[in-house]
């Protein structure tokens, strides 16, 4: 088969048979095909998009691609959650532990920050001494042991979206839904979870703008899942200002640890427990959807186990654990509680009286990069002291030249680059703002 032919096809808009998606993405793994023929089909799809039996397809050669975690012989639920991506979203640290301490097996397997998104991974990594570079033994290990684990892909996991996942970033065509179900499917399948809880954000500081795009999306994750045999819940949450009050890697362990505390702020530790509580759902129902396996039979009842776990220091007392067990330095991260900051340091104060109508997460996401947040590239480095406080959120009165956010780059010239986006970012109006759900929709297959 000509990879030219599968291309001009889709390119006229035909729906390819299973052999023919093969023939590009196993012929890109084996090197049989160049770079410049899957970077056309890439676009192609793009523009015409793929059925939903294309997109399934897809998915399952890309997990084909590689191999997969196996988690036999430890007793489950397994159940994941994965974000697609914000600014400020350190849900994931906070809500393993919590899922974990009420009976959920979390193998977590996390990204890193690209763009005006954050990373798990990074964050982890801000810890002194955590390594998130499991093998598939200590990845068992520490999840039979503590609940959870936290760890980055590995080479041997969906080979096919590293490569495609690379191209796509340089070719404009990430933001196409097929391609992005697929590359976060085949990998969340890969790491052996049975069920899955999809975080799709929505808002200007994601990847979907709009709520209808977040929804196909959404959907289009619950559908392909549901093909593959996992359970699957698709949670459309907002992401038009930063979630919690920290940005930044080590700043946002700090709020991680705030939360399990039960001090954590509200807008965060809404989705937190909703995700989480989801996560509960998903794990008690077995394949006919009838409670067999007795984690929580609702999202409510799910959601007092979930308060639960925090109100007793048990999602704490796991998380210190799994600190102490990727070889983090409990007492390092404690001691640098309050304190671990950049000393290029500048201040975001209220342009005027009234109240802040926004925070654009879009802008603060794209400055923490300058900053040291994030990075633009893969291999690029970034800083763990960095980012942003808010003092004050959306929704919160000032006086003029009230401190709205304290801002911490890794050098004076970042906060220069910076500083235009996070004026930019601040937008104060003489009247309160309307206030917005955090959570917009719930698609659901269980
Ligand atoms: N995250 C992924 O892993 N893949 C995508 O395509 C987009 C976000």
């Amino acid at each position: 088969m000509r990879a030219v032919d599968v291309i001009m096809k889709k390119r006229d808009g035909g729906e390819l048979s299973r052999d023919e998606i093969a023939a590009i993405v196993n012929g890109y793994v084996s090197g049989e095909v160049p770079e410049y023929q899957v970077s056309a089909w890439l676009m192609a799809v793009f523009f015409r998009g793929m059925s939903f039996r294309e997109t399934a397809d897809l998915t399952d050669l890309m997990l084909r691609s590689g191999s997969r975690m196996d988690l036999s012989g430890i007793a489950g639920p397994f159940v994941d959650k994965h974000s697609t991506g914000g600014v400020g979203d350190k849900v994931s640290l906070i809500l393993a532990p919590i899922a974990a301490a009420c009976g959920v097996r979390v193998p977590m397997m996390s990204g890193r920050a690209l763009g005006h998104t954050g990373g798990t991974l990074d964050k982890l990594e801000s810890i002194p001494g955590y390594t998130t570079r499991l093998d598939e033994a200590r990845f068992r290990e520490y999840i039979e042991r503590d609940g959870f684990a936290m760890t980055g892909q590995t080479d041997a996991i969906v080979p096919a979206d590293k490569r495609l996942y690379s191209l796509r970033d340089v070719t404009a065509t990430v933001e196409s839904v097929p391609l992005i179900t697929a590359s976060i499917l085949s990998k969340k399948v890969a790491e052996g979870a049975e069920a899955l809880v999809f975080d799709v954000k929505s808002g200007p500081g994601a990847f979907m703008k709009t709520v209808d795009d977040a929804e196909r999306l959404a959907s289009s994750l619950v559908r392909t899942g549901q093909a593959m045999g996992k359970r699957i819940v698709g949670v459309i949450t907002d992401m038009t200002e930063p979630l919690g009050d920290k940005v930044g890697n080590f700043l946002e362990v700090e709020e991680s640890i705030d939360c399990l505390e039960g001090r954590g702020p509200a807008d965060l530790m809404e989705v937190t427990y909703r995700l989480a509580a989801w996560m509960l759902v998903a794990a008690g129902n077995d394949a006919a959807g009838n409670g067999a396996a007795g984690v929580a039979q609702d999202v409510e009842a799910a959601t007092r186990l979930c308060e639960k776990a925090v109100a007793s220091g048990k999602a704490l007392e796991l998380f210190m654990r799994n600190v102490r067990t990727q070889g983090g330095d409990v007492d390092r991260m404690m001691k640098m509680r309050g304190s671990f900051r950049s000393r290029h340091v500048r201040e975001l104060r209220a342009p005027a009286a009234g109240y802040v109508r926004s925070i654009d997460a879009y802008k603060i996401g794209l400055a923490g990069v300058y900053l040291g947040v994030g990075r633009n590239k893969t291999s690029d480095p970034v800083a763990p002291d960095v980012g942003f406080v808010f003092e004050r959120r959306k929704g919160a009165a000032v006086a003029k030249g009230d401190l709205v956010a304290t801002v911490y780059g890794k050098d004076e010239a970042s906060l220069d680059a910076a500083w235009p986006l996070v004026a930019e970012a601040l937008s104060v109006g003489p009247e309160a703002p309307a206030a917005s759900p955090l959570v917009i929709k719930e698609i659901t297959a269980l």
